[in-house]
């Protein structure tokens, strides 16, 4: 069975696949919100030590688990530790990425009907962009009609298979992400009074730390990098066996960070050029979630000459980081069912897009379904399962597995001082910081 499971075909298309589902809605929906919440460059300072610590050492933990098993998520824990509970860690990542899927789906919906405004012009005439995103969320047949056209477009992808479909679109459109997201920032940057923006990003300001940017930065980073749930396992699964895994989760997790800063660039300068008050304008980037991309930042656009092209170009991108991240989403699923209930890819595919569309009709029409995946999944799913797959990697996996993957058979060298602090991170460090996410997400 294993001769006939599918691998990448190139480094730069596994590279692109992987910062494809880490670089998504995360980045430029959730980053900039979480950013101005905790205060600007702290919580960027912040935000980079976690992805250094806990982030980069817990994506190798998939890697490794996910290459030297194999299989789907939940295959994994059962090849790996047969006959054990771990098998309901993997299992859990599925759930986990099924019900990302069911909300995640709806704002990708609201981005192609942002990206159709921009392109039609309509987009320029709003004169209350309020009321105007009211309008779309009222709209529940036309969000269920927005939400459906992303789920058959991502299966579209899966259907076409780990290389044609994942890493074919990853290799493609990665890049047309990287060249619009710099135009945007080269953009931003011009606008007079774009400084106030940048010294907010990267100019600590000490009195203004809050207790819980630890926690937030911590939850912010798993998200943006895919991690608790089996995401990066599974793509492992599809790596080559001479693929250096501490190095690709450097790099992917270095563009995931370099893609979050870059939409952080284009947001704080233009907000506080484009603002006669950027007291207000900090607060309503707190206000966040769906208010920040579909109400702020198409108000600012609309303030730029030629706004029509910077909107349309700022949704596009949007809908392309969200569309490499759902495509690794619905793969999470899709190889599981395929794998786990030995149906053909085609059948597991069809089951998946069913529950999908069930679940993100639910979250189109009702605000409180749609709040409850997105809580249940960031706040309580992603760490757990970060937890038990620190956990498994650092005390539960057999050393001798955990040291050929590292080194791919011996063939690269580590220092016995790294592979220490690594086991030591997941052994200790990472379950104790993830524990208290988790804790912090259940009261706060
Ligand atoms: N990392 C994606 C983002 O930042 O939007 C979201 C995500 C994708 C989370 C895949 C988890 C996952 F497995």
């Amino acid at each position: 069975m294993n001769e006939k499971r599918s691998t990448f075909g190139s480094k730069l298309g596994m590279v692109a696949a992987a910062a494809g589902s880490a670089v998504g809605l995360g980045n430029i929906w959730r980053f900039p919100s979480e950013t101005a919440d905790g205060g600007g460059a702290i919580f960027i300072i912040v935000y980079i030590a976690c992805i250094l610590f806990f982030g980069i050492p817990l994506m190798v933990a998939e890697f490794l688990i996910g290459r030297s098993s194999r299989a789907n998520a939940a295959g994994a824990f059962h090849k790996l530790a047969p006959n054990t509970p771990w098998k309901w860690v993997g299992r859990l990542g599925v759930l986990t990425g099924f019900v990302i899927l069911g909300f995640y789906m709806v704002v990708c919906g609201w981005t192609v009907d942002y990206f159709i405004q921009s392109v039609t012009g309509s987009l320029k005439e709003v004169s209350d962009f309020s009321a105007n995103f009211n309008t779309l969320l009222a709209n529940r047949p036309k969000q269920v009609g927005l939400m459906a056209f992303f789920v058959l477009l991502t299966a579209y992808f899966i259907f076409s298979g780990v290389q044609k479909g994942i890493e074919r679109s990853a290799k493609i459109m990665m890049p047309v992400l990287f060249l619009l997201l710099i135009v945007l920032v080269v953009r931003a940057l011009s606008l007079e009074g774009a400084r106030g923006g940048i010294d907010f990003l990267f100019k600590p300001d000490f009195q203004e730390v809050k207790s819980t940017v630890f926690l937030d930065a911590m939850g912010q980073a798993f998200f943006s990098l895919s991690l608790g749930m089996g995401c990066m396992m599974t793509y492992a699964s599809y790596f080559k066996d001479n693929t250096n895994l501490t190095k690709t989760a450097v790099q992917v997790s270095l563009l995931d960070s370099t893609v979050a800063l870059l939409a952080g660039m284009v947001i704080f300068p233009s907000a506080f050029a484009l603002t006669t008050n950027p007291d207000t304008i900090v607060s309503e980037l707190v206000a966040g979630g769906p208010g920040l991309l579909f109400i702020t930042v198409p108000g600012l656009f609309n303030q730029m000459e030629g706004s029509m092209i910077w909107s349309a170009m700022f949704f596009l991108l949007l809908a392309i980081a969200a569309l490499t991240s759902t495509i690794s989403l619905m793969e999470v699923v899709t190889i599981y069912i395929q794998e786990e209930h030995k149906v053909s890819r085609k059948k597991g595919l069809f089951f998946v897009l069913i529950g999908v569309l069930l679940l993100g009709t639910l979250s189109a029409l009702s605000p409180q379904s749609f709040n409850i995946l997105d809580m249940a999944s960031a706040k309580i799913m992603l760490p757990v399962g970060g937890l038990f797959i620190s956990l498994f990697a650092g005390w539960y996996l057999d050393k001798k597995i955990v040291q050929v993957e590292l080194t791919n058979d011996g063939k690269i060298k580590f220092g016995i001082s790294f592979l220490k602090t690594y086991s030591f991170i997941l052994k200790f460090l990472a379950p104790v910081a993830i524990l208290l996410i988790f804790l912090y997400g259940l009261i706060g």
